[in-house]
């Protein structure tokens, strides 16, 4: 039998995800919403005891704040690497950590190292073992207000999530974390007592949107990468809102143009707009 692309599958999910009624949509798990088309508490059980090597890397964003772009730095730098070492990038790594079914956890063991895992996951949700372990955690934030303007687009366009009628309630449910992940700030606040450890690296989605080449080196150096300059470049290069939105219908399918919105951020004297 012939196996969806990961792109096919998603399409598959959320098509179904449009016959639900707006409360299936979403689950709980330890007082946290999800999205219950892509979440079950039977991967969050298996994550929980999942194997970590110590060159692994984990990509941690909030949701908005970036997760998609640094993600795909992470697997151009990353494949570059593993090709240096006469290694096959795995095709088929799930879009989340936290998302599909635990048997993927058995799949995931064979990938070579390094191998880039991606979470919206709140740091006391993270596996134990990723800080154990010391492997790289490359943490990504951004401004609050356009990661919420982008969520509230976010939850409207996005058939896995119910709709919110106005920014008004949608901006009570960021601001009090009755959204799915629970609250942004709770996220920063955790991370900003880490930040100093050595393992770990924060990286803002203004920073790289102000200088997306010194962005990619400094990620590259965090990980211990060494690449030809050339590589940083083109990655930097192809990393751009421009260059992965117009193939965001071949990453994304029917999801592309949700993720990829606008791709802006708002300067501080900016009036903002919803
Ligand atoms: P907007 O909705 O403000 O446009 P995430 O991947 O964490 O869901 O974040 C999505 C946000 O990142 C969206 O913000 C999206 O447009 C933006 N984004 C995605 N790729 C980007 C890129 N290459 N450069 C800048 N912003 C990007």
């Amino acid at each position: 039998m012939a196996v969806d692309s990961p792109v096919t599958e998603l399409d598959k999910i959320l098509d179904a995800a449009k016959r639900k009624k707006p409360e299936e949509l979403l689950v709980t798990y330890k007082g946290v919403l999800y999205p219950s088309a892509l979440c079950r508490a039977e991967t969050f059980q298996a994550l929980d005891i999942m194997e970590v090597r110590k060159d692994d890397v984990f990509l941690v964003a909030y949701p908005k704040c970036g997760t998609t772009w640094v993600k795909h730095i992470l697997n151009d730098l990353t494949s570059a690497v593993l090709k240096n070492k006469e290694e096959v990038p795995p095709t088929d790594h799930t879009p989340l950590l936290e998302f599909g079914v635990p048997e993927k956890f058995q799949k995931i063991k064979s990938f070579p190292s390094p191998r880039v895992f991606v979470t919206h996951l709140h740091y006391d949700n993270i596996p134990k073992a990723v800080f154990g372990t010391k492997a790289k955690v490359l943490v990504v934030f951004r401004n609050p207000k356009d990661a919420a303007v982008s969520y509230y687009h976010f939850y409207n366009k996005n058939p896995g999530l119910p709709n919110v009628s106005s920014w008004d309630e949608f901006f009570q449910k960021f601001m009090s974390g009755e959204v799915c992940w629970s609250s942004y700030f709770d996220h920063a606040l955790a991370w900003n007592k880490h930040m100093d450890e050595e393992n770990i690296m924060i990286i803002t989605y203004e920073e790289m949107k102000e200088n997306l080449l010194g962005g990619v080196k400094q990620i590259a150096e965090f990980l211990g990468f060494s690449l030809p300059e050339e590589k940083i470049q083109s990655t930097a290069e192809n990393a751009t809102f421009e260059s992965m939105s117009s193939k965001s219908q071949e990453t994304h399918g029917k999801l592309g143009s949700i993720f990829f919105r606008k791709g802006t951020f708002i300067q501080s004297n900016d009036n903002h707009r919803v």
